[in-house]
Parts: C-alpha cells; structure tokens; sequence
C-alpha cells in the first residue's frame, strides 16, 4: 500500500523512495518541487509610541487593513484601558503596568506568528525598552515607531478635546503639557503625521515590516 502521505513525507526527508512506488528519475523531478516545511515564522511587535492624537490608532488601524491576509491583532492602549489594564490611572507606576500589560500580550502573540500592533503612548523610553528586550529573549522582533507632530498640530487636531481641558489645567498630569513624553532616540521609524498623509505612512511602516518578513 502507498499512502499519498508517507510519500510527500519521504519526499520532503530525503530519503530514497523505492523504485517500485516511484521511477528514480520521476522522484528526482518531484523532489525538486516539494519543499521542505519551513519552521513556523516567528511574528513582529509592531509598537506605535507618540502623543495623545500623533496617530497611533489610525496608523494600527491602516497598518491591519493593509495586511489584511495576515494574523493581525492590534492592542490599543485606549481599548485596553477598558479592559486589561481597567481601573488604572496616568502616574509613572500605572502607565509602566499598561506598558508591560500590552507588551506581555503582544509578545505572546507574536511568538505564535501575529503581527502584533501596540498602540498607546507609552512615554517612557526605559519601559519601552524592557518590553523589547523581553521580546528579543523570545526572538521576536520589536519594531519601534515614532509617531510625531508638532504641538501646534496636536492642539489643533485636539480629536478627543483633552488637549484644550489640559491646557486649561483642567486635566492634570496630561502627556506633552504637563507631564513627560520621552521621544525614543533610535526608533526603527519616526513619522511626522502632520506633514505626511496616512496612506504615505502606512507605505513607509510596511517598508519597514518587509525588513523584518512581513510582507504585505
Ligand atoms: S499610556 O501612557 O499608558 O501609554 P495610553 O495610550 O494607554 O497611555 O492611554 C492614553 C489615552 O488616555 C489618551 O489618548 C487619552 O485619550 C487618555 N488620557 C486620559 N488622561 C490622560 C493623561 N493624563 N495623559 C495622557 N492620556 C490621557
């Protein structure tokens, strides 16, 4: 009995297959066109970091659309402040928890294969790092992107209104007005989102991504 199954198998192996299943110069032929299998592909954190309204959302958002044949998850820091990282606040302590929170589950997803997006503000370059130190020791690839305007853009865009209760001192402790933003000094991208439409920066981050195997 031959089995399609053991067949391939053997084919994919090496090993000879028996004259009397296959003709020696017809298995030279299909083994040329089976390949081996390769090892399941490790995933990429794709981490967004930029102030409230720079256009982490949005580029998430863009970025999953495009990769729509891909395993995309996309884990933003608003959603997640609903759920995973519920009840916490704006100090240094909690803003690190929601940074490690979101970086432990990217990271378990990318280590399964996912394109994993962080999206939140995440303003503080040593939190940022540990996450991708931690996701280095895993092999997966964390992929920095700087999403920037300048304030005057920011205020203007103002989407959610907190820029405009911030600087009214309404809303204490707002990142960029009167709390710290720490711009990463060596991302693997930094985008001006006031100068360049969603679309060229999408362009752009996939660019990037094909860098590190994905591709689109
Ligand atoms: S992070 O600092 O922990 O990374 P995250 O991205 O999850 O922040 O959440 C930021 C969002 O929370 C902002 O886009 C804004 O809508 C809202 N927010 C409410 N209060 C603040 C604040 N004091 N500083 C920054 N964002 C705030």
């Amino acid at each position: 009995t031959v089995s399609g199954t053991q067949l391939r198998e053997l084919l994919q192996s090496g090993r000879p297959i028996p004259p009397e299943i296959t003709r020696p110069e017809i298995a030279e032929i299909l083994r040329r066109h089976v390949k081996a299998p390769e090892a399941p592909r490790k995933g990429v954190l794709l981490w967004f970091t930029g102030l409230s309204g720079a256009g982490k959302s949005t580029l998430a958002r863009a970025v999953e659309k495009r990769l729509s044949h891909h395993h995309v998850e996309v884990l933003d820091g608003d959603e997640i402040r609903t759920t995973l990282s519920k009840g916490l606040g704006f100090s240094k302590d909690d803003r690190d928890t929601n940074i490690r929170r979101i970086g432990l589950v990217g990271r378990l997803l990318a280590r399964n294969g996912v394109l994993a997006i962080g999206a939140a503000i995440s303003p503080y370059a040593e939190t940022r790092n540990e996450v991708r130190a931690h996701a280095a020791a895993e092999g997966v690839a964390f992929v920095e992107v700087h999403l920037h305007a300048p304030m005057d853009s920011l205020v203007a865009r103002d989407t959610k209104g907190l820029y405009k209760k911030a600087l009214a001192g309404e809303l204490k402790h707002f990142t960029g007005v009167d709390d710290p933003y720490e711009a990463p000094v060596t991302p693997e991208l930094s985008l001006d989102t006031s100068s360049m439409n969603v679309d060229a920066c999408t362009a752009k981050i996939i660019e990037v991504l094909a860098r590190f195997g994905v591709v689109a």
